[in-house]
């Protein structure tokens, strides 16, 4: 979810304002998401470097999440979606990771689609996490990629078929690295705030036109 400090400073407004509008659009997607047949949404809201941006705007970011939680949960559980976390998110302040484990317990059984919402969270940070307990758990020589995959913060999710891009950056900033290796990559110039139910048909569509072939021929 990129482009919400561009979308607020179009408008002369300060960047709170654009990851406010961040959250409408969060609103909108995870809405019109299972409408399309999406059955896991990952969100990389917040990274583990994400911690560099002035003190202020982490703590924005913070209250938003926190508000996210507290007002759409019972909407979210209604409309069964099973809400989950990624991430180092317990190194988060405690009480927000007292809503967030309290929140992903409530919606635990929900099937309509899965929610997860990547918080403190790096690609890199994950591998070496799911490494370390590889190395702990496992002796060398039975540590392979089905192993560590199964300890990845992902564990027991489909890899991603797809992963889109707002605002037009074409990288991707340490998301998801070991589960998008044959993912497919859209990257749109619309900034965040203005994503919404026809953006997403529109990428979703795109992604069904592309041929897959796995590194096979
Ligand atoms: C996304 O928007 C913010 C997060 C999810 C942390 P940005 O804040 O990166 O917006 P730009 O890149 O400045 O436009
Ligand atoms: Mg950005």
């Amino acid at each position: 979810m990129d482009g919400n400090g561009r979308w607020a400073k179009a408008r002369h407004l300060p960047r709170v304002a654009g990851h406010r509008a961040g959250v409408e659009a969060v609103r909108r997607v995870v809405e019109a998401a299972p409408d399309l047949g999406i059955e896991v949404l990952t969100l990389y809201a917040f990274s583990s470097e994400n911690w560099k941006r002035p003190a202020d705007e982490v703590g924005d970011l913070m209250g938003l999440l926190r508000h996210y939680i507290r007002s759409e949960i019972d909407e979210l559980h209604r409309n069964g979606i099973r809400l989950i976390f990624i991430g180092n998110y317990k190194a988060l302040k405690p009480d927000l990771v007292t809503l967030l484990e309290t929140s992903a317990e409530r919606t635990r059984d929900n099937s309509r689609m899965t929610l997860a919402i990547a918080l403190n969270y790096g690609g890199q940070d994950e591998i070496v996490r799911a490494a370390r307990a590889c190395a702990a758990e496992l002796p060398a020589d039975q540590i392979d990629a089905a192993a560590l995959e199964a300890r990845l913060d992902t564990a027991g999710l489909p890899a991603p078929d797809l992963v889109v891009r707002t605002s037009g950056e074409q990288r991707l900033s340490n998301f998801l690295l070991w589960q998008a290796a044959y993912a497919e990559f859209v990257v749109t110039d619309r900034l965040w705030p203005d994503f919404d139910r026809a953006a997403l048909t529109e990428t979703v569509a795109e992604f069904s036109q592309r041929e897959r072939r796995f590194g096979g021929r």
